[in-house]
C-alpha cells in the first residue's frame, strides 16, 4: 500500500466549538489511527488577518493546542506542531514565490471572497494575498499525500498541486535525467521494468489513467529503490523530471454540517456557536433559548421539524428512537419544546463532559503541554529540514 502522509493546520483565532469537533477533530482523530499524521498551529496564516491583534493569536495557541489534546489528538500517534517554529515553511515560502505568478494568488476565490467578507480590515496586504502560498509550503515541506480540509479550502490544495507542478517541471530537470532514468528502470528488474515500460507508454501515448495509477502503486511498493530513484521513475511515468515535490490530495472531512444554535452553520462570526470548555449551565441555556419553527405558539400547535434548528441537532446527536419521538411529537403537537431539547441538552453535554475533563488536566500541567508541542515541533523540523536540502540544491543555493 502507498503509504499515506496526512497534514492539516488550523488557524488560532479563538476557542474551538462543536463545529471545530465535528467538522476537524473527530476526522482528526479517526486518521490519526490510520495514517501517520501530522497537525499544526497555524499561527502566520492567522496573522494574515489578524495582524492588529496579535494578543488573540498568543492566547488562543495554547488553548487550541489543549482543546485537540482534550478532544483526543494523541501526541503519541500524531505530531504536534506549531507553525512558526519551524522557519523553514518561511523559507519555502520565499523559494516558492519565485516562481508564483501574481495572476494565480489573485485568482484563487478565497482571496477577493475574505477581502469583502472582511472588509472592516485592510486585507490588501503582501501576506495575505500570499495566504494560499504559505499554505503551499506548509504541505510541500512535508511532502504530505493527503489534506484533510473543509470544502472552501479545495481551491487552496489545488493552487499547491500547481505550484508543486511548476516547480518539478522547472527543477527536476537534474543532468542526465533521461540516463539516470533508465538506469533506475533496471533495477526494478526484468518483469517489472517490463511492466514499467509498458505502464508508461500506455499513459504517454493514450492516456490511460489507469495505467499511470498502477505503475505508481508499483514503484511506491518497490523495496530496493532508493528515494532519489523513485521520484526519477515516478517523474518519468509523466514524462517530465525528477519529482521533487509532491503533488498533495485533499481529503473532504466525511459530510457533516454541524448546525449552530440558530440552525446556520455553527461559526464563530455568526454567534452561534458552543464552544468546547462551555460551562454546562450556559449550554444547558443556550439550547433552552434556541428558536423552534416559529407556528408552535401553544405546545399543542402542531409543529415541523424541517423549519426547526432543534431538530438538526437531533440528526447529530439523537437515535432514531428519540428522532422518531420528535417527528411525531412536534407533528402532532403533543410534546413541547422543552421537552423535545432535553436530549439534545443531554446528547451534548456527555460529548463535552469527558473532553472538558481532560482540557483541565492539560490546562493545569503547562509543562507538559508545552512539552508535547516541543517535541512535535522537533520532529517536524527534521521532515522540513530534509526537504529543504532538496529544494536548495535544485534552485542552485547548495554551498555545501
Ligand atoms: N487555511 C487553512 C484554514 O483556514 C489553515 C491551514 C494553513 C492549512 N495551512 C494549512 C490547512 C495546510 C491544511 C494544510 O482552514
Ligand atoms: Fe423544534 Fe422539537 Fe419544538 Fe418541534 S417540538 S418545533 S422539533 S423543538
Amino acid at each position: 500500500m502507498a503509504v499515506e502522509r496526512v497534514l492539516s493546520g488550523m488557524r488560532p483565532t479563538g476557542s474551538l466549538h462543536l463545529g471545530h469537533y465535528n467538522g476537524v477533530l473527530k476526522n482528526w482523530i479517526r486518521l490519526q489511527h490510520e495514517h501517520e499524521c501530522l497537525f499544526f498551529v497555524a499561527d502566520w496564516h492567522a496573522l494574515t488577518t489578524h495582524y492588529d491583534s496579535p494578543e488573540i493569536i498568543e492566547e488562543s495557541v495554547w488553548e487550541m493546542v489543549i482543546d485537540w489534546l482534550a478532544a483526543g489528538v494523541d501526541p503519541a500517534s500524531a505530531t504536534i506542531f506549531i507553525q512558526s517554529q519551524v522557519p523553514e515553511h518561511a523559507e519555502l515560502h520565499t523559494l516558492l514565490s519565485m516562481v508564483t505568478p501574481l495572476s494565480w494568488l489573485e485568482r484563487v476565490p478565497t482571496y477577493k471572497d475574505q477581502q469583502e467578507k472582511l472588509s472592516s480590515k485592510d486585507l490588501s496586504t503582501y501576506g495575505f494575498l500570499g495566504y494560499p502560498l504559505l499554505q503551499s509550503a506548509d504541505i510541500l515541506i512535508y511532502k504530505a499525500t493527503q489534506v484533510p480540509v473543509g470544502e472552501d479550502q479545495i481551491p487552496h490544495i489545488e493552487f499547491t498541486r500547481e505550484i508543486a507542478r511548476r516547480f518539478n517541471h522547472l527543477y527536476g530537470r537534474e543532468p542526465g535525467f533521461e540516463d539516470k532514468a533508465q538506469e533506475a528502470i533496471k533495477k526494478l528488474g526484468k518483469k517489472k521494468s517490463k511492466l514499467y515500460q509498458e505502464m508508461r507508454n500506455a499513459y504517454q501515448e493514450s492516456g490511460d489513467e489507469q495505467a499511470l495509477e498502477s505503475a505508481r502503486a508499483m514503484l511506491e511498493e518497490q523495496q530496493n529503490l532508493s528515494l532519489g530513484d523513485t521520484e526519477r521513475l515516478l517523474g518519468y511515468l509523466e514524462g517530465g523530471g525528477k519529482i521533487i515535490l509532491v503533488e498533495p490530495e485533499y481529503k473532504l472531512a466525511p459530510a457533516s454540517k454541524m448546525p449552530g444554535l440558530d440552525g446556520q452553520k455553527m461559526s464563530k462570526s455568526y454567534n452561534n456557536t458552543i464552544s468546547l470548555r462551555e460551562p454546562a449551565e450556559e449550554v444547558t441555556k443556550k439550547i433552552k433559548t434556541m428558536p423552534t419553527d416559529p407556528a408552535r405558539i401553544r405546545r399543542t400547535d402542531p409543529g415541523n421539524p424541517a423549519k426547526c434548528p432543534v431538530w438538526q441537532l437531533h440528526e447529530v446527536y439523537s437515535g432514531n428512537d428519540v428522532q422518531d419521538w420528535v417527528k411525531t411529537g412536534c407533528k402532532a403537537g403533543s410534546i413541547g419544546c422543552i421537552e423535545c431539547k432535553q436530549p439534545v441538552i443531554e446528547g451534548v453535554l456527555k460529548e463535552l463532559k469527558p473532553m472538558q475533563a481532560r482540557a483541565e488536566e492539560y490546562a493545569a500541567d503547562p509543562t507538559l503541554v508545552r512539552n508535547i508541542v516541543a517535541e512535535g515541533n522537533e520532529k517536524a523540523r527534521k521532515l522540513a529540514r530534509e526537504t529543504m536540502r532538496d529544494v536548495r540544491d535544485a534552485m542552485g543555493l547548495d554551498y555545501s
